[in-house]
Protein backbone atom coordinates (compact mmCIF):
# COMPACT_ATOMS: atom_id res chain seq x y z
CA UNK A 1 0.00 0.00 0.00
CA UNK A 2 2.92 2.67 0.98
CA UNK A 3 5.15 1.19 -1.86
CA UNK A 4 9.07 1.74 -1.30
CA UNK A 5 7.95 3.89 1.82
CA UNK A 6 7.35 1.36 3.69
CA UNK A 7 8.87 2.07 6.85
CA UNK A 8 6.72 4.98 7.65
CA UNK A 9 5.06 5.14 10.73
CA UNK A 10 1.36 5.48 11.54
CA UNK A 11 -0.47 6.94 14.59
CA UNK A 12 -1.40 3.96 16.79
CA UNK A 13 -5.25 4.79 17.50
CA UNK A 14 -7.49 7.01 16.34
CA UNK A 15 -7.35 8.71 19.85
CA UNK A 16 -4.03 9.16 18.59
CA UNK A 17 -5.09 10.77 15.87
CA UNK A 18 -7.32 13.06 17.46
CA UNK A 19 -4.54 14.00 20.61
CA UNK A 20 -1.60 14.65 18.08
CA UNK A 21 -4.32 16.65 15.89
CA UNK A 22 -5.64 18.39 18.72
CA UNK A 23 -2.22 18.91 19.70
CA UNK A 24 -0.72 20.52 16.45
CA UNK A 25 -3.95 22.89 16.26
CA UNK A 26 -4.43 24.03 20.31
CA UNK A 27 -1.36 25.99 20.77
CA UNK A 28 -0.22 29.57 21.21
CA UNK A 29 -2.57 30.17 18.46
CA UNK A 30 -5.57 29.75 20.73
CA UNK A 31 -4.07 31.23 23.98
CA UNK A 32 -1.86 33.87 22.55
CA UNK A 33 -2.85 34.83 19.11
CA UNK A 34 -6.43 34.67 18.90
CA UNK A 35 -6.84 37.16 22.46
CA UNK A 36 -4.45 39.61 21.17
CA UNK A 37 -6.37 39.84 17.19
CA UNK A 38 -9.69 39.71 18.09
CA UNK A 39 -8.92 42.85 20.29
CA UNK A 40 -6.85 44.40 17.68
CA UNK A 41 -10.49 43.67 15.49
CA UNK A 42 -13.00 44.73 17.80
CA UNK A 43 -13.94 41.61 19.55
CA UNK A 44 -17.98 40.35 19.52
CA UNK A 45 -18.02 40.35 15.65
CA UNK A 46 -14.44 39.13 14.81
CA UNK A 47 -15.77 36.16 17.05
CA UNK A 48 -18.67 35.66 14.88
CA UNK A 49 -17.07 35.64 11.70
CA UNK A 50 -14.24 33.93 13.03
CA UNK A 51 -16.86 30.92 14.17
CA UNK A 52 -18.33 31.02 10.73
CA UNK A 53 -15.03 30.32 8.69
CA UNK A 54 -14.39 27.41 11.23
CA UNK A 55 -17.71 26.30 10.05
CA UNK A 56 -17.83 26.99 6.00
CA UNK A 57 -13.99 26.80 5.13
CA UNK A 58 -11.97 25.41 8.33
CA UNK A 59 -13.27 21.76 8.24
CA UNK A 60 -13.66 21.37 4.51
CA UNK A 61 -10.14 22.26 4.41
CA UNK A 62 -9.39 20.25 7.06
CA UNK A 63 -10.85 17.26 5.83
CA UNK A 64 -9.53 17.57 2.42
CA UNK A 65 -5.60 17.67 3.84
CA UNK A 66 -6.81 14.42 5.51
CA UNK A 67 -7.99 13.02 2.19
CA UNK A 68 -4.86 13.82 0.07
CA UNK A 69 -2.45 12.66 3.20
CA UNK A 70 -3.99 9.41 3.49
CA UNK A 71 -4.39 9.00 -0.40
CA UNK A 72 -0.87 9.57 -1.22
CA UNK A 73 0.52 8.62 2.18
CA UNK A 74 3.69 11.02 1.38
CA UNK A 75 4.90 14.70 2.59
CA UNK A 76 3.26 17.47 1.57
CA UNK A 77 5.26 17.80 -1.57
CA UNK A 78 5.67 14.13 -2.59
CA UNK A 79 1.73 13.35 -1.92
CA UNK A 80 0.79 15.94 -4.75
CA UNK A 81 3.49 14.79 -6.98
CA UNK A 82 2.06 10.95 -6.26
CA UNK A 83 -1.18 12.34 -7.31
CA UNK A 84 -0.67 14.36 -9.60
CA UNK A 85 2.41 13.00 -11.02
CA UNK A 86 3.53 15.72 -14.14
CA UNK A 87 1.10 18.71 -13.15
CA UNK A 88 2.17 21.47 -11.07
CA UNK A 89 0.22 20.42 -8.45
CA UNK A 90 3.49 20.17 -6.36
CA UNK A 91 4.25 23.57 -6.45
CA UNK A 92 1.12 23.75 -3.28
CA UNK A 93 3.51 21.47 -1.44
CA UNK A 94 6.50 23.60 -1.99
CA UNK A 95 4.49 26.83 -0.75
CA UNK A 96 3.49 24.46 2.02
CA UNK A 97 7.14 24.03 2.91
CA UNK A 98 8.26 27.40 2.74
CA UNK A 99 5.17 28.82 5.06
CA UNK A 100 6.67 25.93 7.78
CA UNK A 101 9.31 27.73 7.71
CA UNK A 102 7.53 31.27 8.44
CA UNK A 103 5.35 29.99 10.90
CA UNK A 104 7.66 27.87 12.92
CA UNK A 105 10.26 30.92 12.81
CA UNK A 106 8.02 33.48 14.92
CA UNK A 107 6.18 30.84 16.55
CA UNK A 108 9.27 29.53 18.22
CA UNK A 109 10.38 32.64 19.07
CA UNK A 110 6.81 33.54 21.09
CA UNK A 111 7.04 30.13 22.62
CA UNK A 112 10.38 30.98 24.32
CA UNK A 113 8.97 33.89 25.86
CA UNK A 114 6.53 31.20 27.82
CA UNK A 115 9.83 29.93 29.02
CA UNK A 116 10.55 33.40 30.51
CA UNK A 117 7.66 33.85 32.12
CA UNK A 118 8.05 30.20 33.65
CA UNK A 119 11.27 31.00 34.69
CA UNK A 120 9.79 34.67 36.04
CA UNK A 121 6.80 32.47 37.81
CA UNK A 122 9.38 30.57 39.36
CA UNK A 123 11.64 32.84 40.89
CA UNK A 124 8.66 35.11 42.03
CA UNK A 125 9.58 37.74 39.60
CA UNK A 126 5.71 39.42 39.26
CA UNK A 127 5.35 39.47 42.58
CA UNK A 128 3.78 42.93 43.86
CA UNK A 129 4.28 44.79 40.45
CA UNK A 130 1.72 46.82 39.25
CA UNK A 131 -0.75 46.73 36.00
CA UNK A 132 1.97 49.17 34.46
CA UNK A 133 4.80 47.52 35.77
CA UNK A 134 3.95 44.05 34.66
CA UNK A 135 3.38 45.73 31.07
CA UNK A 136 6.99 47.02 31.34
CA UNK A 137 8.39 44.00 32.20
CA UNK A 138 6.97 42.41 28.80
CA UNK A 139 8.55 45.27 26.59
CA UNK A 140 11.98 45.66 28.50
CA UNK A 141 12.18 41.70 27.79
CA UNK A 142 11.48 41.55 24.30
CA UNK A 143 13.62 45.01 23.82
CA UNK A 144 16.54 43.21 24.57
CA UNK A 145 18.44 40.44 22.43
CA UNK A 146 19.61 37.65 24.92
CA UNK A 147 17.09 36.37 26.97
CA UNK A 148 15.09 35.60 23.75
CA UNK A 149 17.40 34.71 21.92
CA UNK A 150 18.50 32.12 24.44
CA UNK A 151 14.69 30.97 25.14
CA UNK A 152 14.25 30.49 21.39
CA UNK A 153 17.24 28.05 21.02
CA UNK A 154 16.04 25.89 23.98
CA UNK A 155 12.80 26.02 22.56
CA UNK A 156 13.60 25.16 19.06
CA UNK A 157 15.67 22.18 20.32
CA UNK A 158 13.11 20.97 22.73
CA UNK A 159 11.24 20.44 18.86
CA UNK A 160 14.44 19.29 17.41
CA UNK A 161 14.79 16.46 19.99
CA UNK A 162 11.34 15.39 20.35
CA UNK A 163 11.47 15.26 16.06
CA UNK A 164 14.34 13.21 16.09
CA UNK A 165 12.50 10.77 18.32
CA UNK A 166 9.40 10.23 16.54
CA UNK A 167 6.04 11.17 17.79
CA UNK A 168 4.67 8.38 18.24
CA UNK A 169 5.85 7.02 21.72
CA UNK A 170 6.73 10.77 23.08
CA UNK A 171 4.43 13.88 22.54
CA UNK A 172 1.44 11.84 21.32
CA UNK A 173 1.37 10.00 24.67
CA UNK A 174 1.56 12.85 27.06
CA UNK A 175 -0.48 15.37 25.23
CA UNK A 176 -3.35 13.06 25.84
CA UNK A 177 -2.70 13.66 29.49
CA UNK A 178 -1.79 17.17 29.61
CA UNK A 179 -4.02 18.60 27.23
CA UNK A 180 -7.24 18.34 29.29
CA UNK A 181 -5.32 19.58 32.22
CA UNK A 182 -4.10 22.97 30.04
CA UNK A 183 -8.27 23.06 29.45
CA UNK A 184 -8.93 22.88 33.75
CA UNK A 185 -6.72 25.08 34.16
CA UNK A 186 -7.95 27.44 31.51
CA UNK A 187 -11.15 26.94 33.43
CA UNK A 188 -9.73 27.97 36.77
CA UNK A 189 -8.60 31.20 35.05
CA UNK A 190 -11.86 32.17 33.41
CA UNK A 191 -13.54 32.16 36.68
CA UNK A 192 -11.41 34.38 38.27
CA UNK A 193 -11.08 36.75 35.63
CA UNK A 194 -14.42 36.46 35.39
CA UNK A 195 -14.66 37.43 39.25
CA UNK A 196 -12.44 40.66 39.25
CA UNK A 197 -14.02 44.28 39.74
CA UNK A 198 -14.66 45.56 36.06
CA UNK A 199 -15.02 41.73 34.20
CA UNK A 200 -18.31 42.76 32.63
CA UNK A 201 -16.98 45.08 29.99
CA UNK A 202 -14.66 42.21 28.76
CA UNK A 203 -17.58 40.05 28.55
CA UNK A 204 -19.63 42.27 26.60
CA UNK A 205 -16.21 43.17 23.98
CA UNK A 206 -15.96 39.52 23.22
CA UNK A 207 -19.82 38.07 23.17
CA UNK A 208 -21.62 41.51 21.81
CA UNK A 209 -20.96 42.10 17.95
CA UNK A 210 -20.34 45.69 17.56
CA UNK A 211 -20.65 45.28 13.08
CA UNK A 212 -19.45 48.94 12.73
CA UNK A 213 -15.86 47.94 13.65
CA UNK A 214 -16.02 45.03 10.78
CA UNK A 215 -13.25 46.07 7.66
CA UNK A 216 -12.33 44.04 4.89
CA UNK A 217 -9.16 43.74 7.00
CA UNK A 218 -11.26 42.32 9.63
CA UNK A 219 -12.30 39.83 7.54
CA UNK A 220 -9.19 38.81 6.31
CA UNK A 221 -7.84 38.66 9.92
CA UNK A 222 -10.74 36.34 10.55
CA UNK A 223 -9.91 34.15 7.82
CA UNK A 224 -6.38 34.24 8.64
CA UNK A 225 -7.46 33.13 11.96
CA UNK A 226 -9.05 30.48 11.76
CA UNK A 227 -6.84 28.76 9.05
CA UNK A 228 -3.93 29.21 12.03
CA UNK A 229 -5.75 28.58 14.58
CA UNK A 230 -6.76 24.95 13.02
CA UNK A 231 -3.33 24.42 11.67
CA UNK A 232 -4.84 24.08 8.30
CA UNK A 233 -3.22 25.70 4.79
CA UNK A 234 0.28 24.77 4.45
CA UNK A 235 0.36 20.68 4.83
CA UNK A 236 0.26 20.27 8.69
CA UNK A 237 -2.14 17.91 8.33
CA UNK A 238 -1.49 16.71 5.03
CA UNK A 239 1.70 14.98 6.76
CA UNK A 240 -0.74 13.68 9.55
CA UNK A 241 -3.21 12.54 7.60
CA UNK A 242 -0.73 10.33 5.94
CA UNK A 243 0.43 8.55 9.21
CA UNK A 244 -3.69 7.76 9.94
CA UNK A 245 -4.78 4.07 9.09
CA UNK A 246 -7.57 3.37 6.82
CA UNK A 247 -9.86 2.39 9.36
CA UNK A 248 -10.15 5.30 11.32
CA UNK A 249 -12.97 7.82 10.51
CA UNK A 250 -11.65 11.16 9.08
CA UNK A 251 -14.88 13.25 9.39
CA UNK A 252 -15.33 12.74 13.11
CA UNK A 253 -12.08 13.32 13.83
CA UNK A 254 -12.13 16.65 11.59
CA UNK A 255 -15.13 17.55 13.56
CA UNK A 256 -13.43 16.49 17.05
CA UNK A 257 -10.25 18.81 16.96
CA UNK A 258 -12.35 21.72 15.44
CA UNK A 259 -14.89 22.14 18.12
CA UNK A 260 -11.93 21.31 20.77
CA UNK A 261 -9.90 23.83 18.89
CA UNK A 262 -12.45 26.78 19.10
CA UNK A 263 -13.57 25.65 22.93
CA UNK A 264 -9.85 26.99 23.65
CA UNK A 265 -9.94 30.14 21.82
CA UNK A 266 -13.11 31.13 23.48
CA UNK A 267 -11.70 30.24 27.34
CA UNK A 268 -8.92 32.08 26.23
CA UNK A 269 -10.76 35.06 25.31
CA UNK A 270 -13.15 34.30 28.18
CA UNK A 271 -9.70 34.38 30.59
CA UNK A 272 -8.31 37.47 29.33
CA UNK A 273 -10.74 40.29 28.21
CA UNK A 274 -12.66 40.53 31.63
CA UNK A 275 -9.39 40.92 32.74
CA UNK A 276 -8.19 43.68 30.36
CA UNK A 277 -10.85 45.52 31.58
CA UNK A 278 -10.27 44.88 34.75
CA UNK A 279 -6.58 46.44 34.78
CA UNK A 280 -7.34 49.17 32.20
CA UNK A 281 -4.95 47.77 29.95
CA UNK A 282 -5.92 48.06 26.04
CA UNK A 283 -7.34 45.57 23.80
CA UNK A 284 -5.66 46.45 21.19
CA UNK A 285 -2.23 46.00 22.78
CA UNK A 286 -1.29 43.71 20.69
CA UNK A 287 1.46 40.89 20.49
CA UNK A 288 1.98 41.49 24.36
CA UNK A 289 -1.95 40.72 25.61
CA UNK A 290 -1.32 37.18 27.39
CA UNK A 291 2.28 38.02 28.78
CA UNK A 292 0.95 41.16 30.33
CA UNK A 293 -2.77 40.05 31.39
CA UNK A 294 -1.95 36.96 32.27
CA UNK A 295 0.52 37.09 35.44
CA UNK A 296 -2.18 40.15 36.18
CA UNK A 297 -4.75 37.40 37.11
CA UNK A 298 -2.24 36.02 39.37
CA UNK A 299 -1.02 38.18 41.37
CA UNK A 300 -5.02 39.37 42.16
CA UNK A 301 -5.60 35.28 42.89
CA UNK A 302 -4.80 32.80 45.67
CA UNK A 303 -2.09 30.17 45.12
CA UNK A 304 -1.61 32.60 42.16
CA UNK A 305 2.87 31.20 42.40
CA UNK A 306 1.34 27.53 41.87
CA UNK A 307 -1.41 28.39 39.13
CA UNK A 308 1.44 30.87 37.03
CA UNK A 309 4.32 27.68 36.75
CA UNK A 310 1.35 25.34 35.89
CA UNK A 311 -0.17 27.54 33.65
CA UNK A 312 3.60 28.74 31.62
CA UNK A 313 4.35 24.52 31.64
CA UNK A 314 1.02 23.70 30.24
CA UNK A 315 0.89 26.67 27.67
CA UNK A 316 4.69 26.13 26.70
CA UNK A 317 3.81 22.30 26.14
CA UNK A 318 0.55 23.66 23.89
CA UNK A 319 3.36 25.17 22.14
CA UNK A 320 5.46 22.67 21.72
CA UNK A 321 3.14 19.95 20.10
CA UNK A 322 2.25 22.72 17.65
CA UNK A 323 5.73 23.29 16.89
CA UNK A 324 6.72 19.79 16.29
CA UNK A 325 3.78 19.26 13.70
CA UNK A 326 5.11 22.37 12.03
CA UNK A 327 8.88 20.65 11.77
CA UNK A 328 7.84 17.77 10.69
CA UNK A 329 5.79 18.46 7.43
CA UNK A 330 9.60 19.80 6.81
CA UNK A 331 11.43 16.95 8.46
CA UNK A 332 9.13 14.94 6.22
CA UNK A 333 9.72 16.53 3.21
CA UNK A 334 13.59 16.30 3.61
CA UNK A 335 13.54 12.44 4.61
CA UNK A 336 11.08 11.43 1.61
CA UNK A 337 12.29 13.89 -1.34
CA UNK A 338 16.23 14.02 -0.35
CA UNK A 339 15.94 10.48 1.05
CA UNK A 340 18.23 11.23 4.28
CA UNK A 341 18.09 10.11 7.48
CA UNK A 342 15.68 11.33 10.06
CA UNK A 343 18.39 12.92 12.52
CA UNK A 344 19.60 14.98 9.60
CA UNK A 345 16.63 15.87 8.30
CA UNK A 346 15.82 17.17 11.63
CA UNK A 347 19.42 19.09 11.75
CA UNK A 348 19.39 20.60 8.87
CA UNK A 349 15.89 22.06 9.24
CA UNK A 350 15.99 23.27 12.73
CA UNK A 351 19.33 25.04 11.54
CA UNK A 352 17.74 26.36 8.60
CA UNK A 353 14.47 27.30 10.79
CA UNK A 354 16.67 28.80 13.18
CA UNK A 355 18.37 31.60 10.65
CA UNK A 356 14.99 33.02 9.93
CA UNK A 357 13.91 32.58 13.60
CA UNK A 358 16.76 34.87 14.89
CA UNK A 359 15.80 37.23 12.75
CA UNK A 360 12.05 37.62 14.36
CA UNK A 361 13.48 37.06 17.92
CA UNK A 362 15.32 40.06 17.26
CA UNK A 363 12.79 42.24 15.41
CA UNK A 364 11.77 43.96 19.19
CA UNK A 365 15.07 44.65 19.76
CA UNK A 366 18.42 44.78 17.58
CA UNK A 367 16.64 44.21 14.47
CA UNK A 368 13.46 46.49 14.61
CA UNK A 369 14.74 48.94 12.34
CA UNK A 370 14.82 45.84 9.53
CA UNK A 371 11.71 46.78 7.61
CA UNK A 372 10.03 44.74 4.67
CA UNK A 373 7.13 46.63 3.21
CA UNK A 374 7.01 48.63 6.60
CA UNK A 375 7.14 45.19 8.57
CA UNK A 376 9.66 43.79 10.98
CA UNK A 377 10.29 40.25 9.78
CA UNK A 378 8.37 38.57 13.03
CA UNK A 379 5.47 40.73 12.11
CA UNK A 380 5.35 39.87 8.37
CA UNK A 381 6.43 36.37 8.88
CA UNK A 382 3.42 36.25 11.14
CA UNK A 383 0.83 38.23 9.28
CA UNK A 384 2.30 36.48 6.34
CA UNK A 385 1.73 33.34 6.72
CA UNK A 386 -1.65 33.52 8.31
CA UNK A 387 -3.68 36.07 6.19
CA UNK A 388 -1.89 35.07 3.08
CA UNK A 389 0.31 31.70 2.78
CA UNK A 390 -2.70 29.79 4.44
CA UNK A 391 -5.61 31.14 2.44
CA UNK A 392 -3.93 30.98 -0.61
CA UNK A 393 -2.80 27.16 0.05
CA UNK A 394 -6.47 26.19 1.51
CA UNK A 395 -7.81 27.85 -1.23
CA UNK A 396 -5.58 25.10 -3.92
CA UNK A 397 -6.17 22.60 -1.74
CA UNK A 398 -9.87 22.44 -1.37
CA UNK A 399 -9.82 23.06 -5.27
CA UNK A 400 -7.34 20.23 -6.26
CA UNK A 401 -9.35 17.37 -4.24
CA UNK A 402 -12.86 18.83 -5.42
CA UNK A 403 -11.76 19.06 -9.02
CA UNK A 404 -8.82 16.75 -9.35
CA UNK A 405 -8.87 14.24 -7.44
CA UNK A 406 -12.86 14.32 -7.54
CA UNK A 407 -15.64 12.24 -5.84
CA UNK A 408 -14.65 9.03 -6.29
CA UNK A 409 -11.64 9.39 -4.10
CA UNK A 410 -13.29 11.48 -1.78
CA UNK A 411 -15.94 8.43 -1.34
CA UNK A 412 -13.30 5.84 -1.12
CA UNK A 413 -11.28 7.82 1.97
CA UNK A 414 -14.60 8.98 3.88
CA UNK A 415 -17.40 6.11 3.55
CA UNK A 416 -14.69 3.70 3.95
CA UNK A 417 -15.56 0.96 6.83
CA UNK A 418 -18.74 3.11 8.06
CA UNK A 419 -22.54 3.74 6.55
CA UNK A 420 -22.75 7.55 5.99
CA UNK A 421 -25.74 9.01 5.17
CA UNK A 422 -26.31 9.34 1.57
CA UNK A 423 -26.63 13.31 1.62
CA UNK A 424 -23.03 14.10 2.99
CA UNK A 425 -20.60 13.37 0.66
CA UNK A 426 -22.74 15.45 -2.19
CA UNK A 427 -22.81 18.35 0.73
CA UNK A 428 -19.40 18.06 0.93
CA UNK A 429 -18.59 17.77 -2.66
CA UNK A 430 -20.67 21.20 -3.04
CA UNK A 431 -18.78 22.56 -0.30
CA UNK A 432 -15.41 21.85 -1.58
CA UNK A 433 -15.96 22.98 -5.27
CA UNK A 434 -17.72 26.13 -4.74
CA UNK A 435 -18.51 27.46 -1.39
CA UNK A 436 -15.02 27.07 0.69
CA UNK A 437 -13.24 28.59 -2.83
CA UNK A 438 -15.52 31.23 -3.63
CA UNK A 439 -15.34 32.37 0.06
CA UNK A 440 -11.38 32.38 0.33
CA UNK A 441 -11.18 34.01 -2.80
CA UNK A 442 -13.41 36.83 -2.00
CA UNK A 443 -11.70 37.44 1.40
CA UNK A 444 -8.60 37.19 -0.03
CA UNK A 445 -8.58 39.35 -3.04
CA UNK A 446 -10.63 42.16 -0.89
CA UNK A 447 -8.55 41.51 1.98
CA UNK A 448 -5.59 42.47 0.28
CA UNK A 449 -6.73 44.98 -1.60
CA UNK A 450 -7.03 42.98 -5.54
CA UNK A 451 -10.95 43.53 -5.35
CA UNK A 452 -13.54 46.51 -4.30
CA UNK A 453 -16.78 45.22 -3.64
CA UNK A 454 -19.35 47.91 -2.21
N1 LIG B 1 -2.44 25.81 15.16
C1 LIG B 1 -1.33 26.07 16.00
C2 LIG B 1 -1.75 27.05 17.06
O1 LIG B 1 -2.85 27.52 17.04
C3 LIG B 1 -0.12 26.53 15.26
C4 LIG B 1 0.19 25.66 14.10
C5 LIG B 1 0.67 24.40 14.14
C6 LIG B 1 -0.04 25.95 12.76
N2 LIG B 1 0.74 23.91 12.88
C7 LIG B 1 0.32 24.83 12.01
C8 LIG B 1 -0.53 27.07 12.14
C9 LIG B 1 0.15 24.81 10.65
C10 LIG B 1 -0.68 27.04 10.77
C11 LIG B 1 -0.37 25.93 10.02
O2 LIG B 1 -1.01 27.40 17.92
Amino acid sequence: MSGHHSNRDFFSSKFGVIAATAGSAIGLGNIWRFPYVAGENGGGAFLLIYLGFILIIGIPVMLSEFIIGRSAHRNVFGSFRKLAPGKPWYIIGLMGVVAAFMILSFYTAVAGWTLEYLYQSITNGFEGLTSTELQEMYYSFIGSPVRPLLWFFVFMGLTGYIIMAGVQKGIEKYSKILMPLLVVLLIILVIRSLTLPGAAGGVQFLFKPDFSKITTKTILEALGQAFFSLSIGMGTLITYGSYIQKKDRLESTAVSVAVADTLVAVLAGLAIFPAVFAFQIEPNSGEGLVYITIPNIFQQMHGGYFFSILFFVLLGVAALTSTISVLEVIVAFFVEELRIKRSAATWLATVSVSILGVMCVLSTSSMSFFRIFNFTVFDLMNFGSANIFLPLGGFFIVIFVAWFLGREQVGKELSHNSKHKSGFIPFFMFVIKFLAPVAIAFIFLQGVGLIKFS
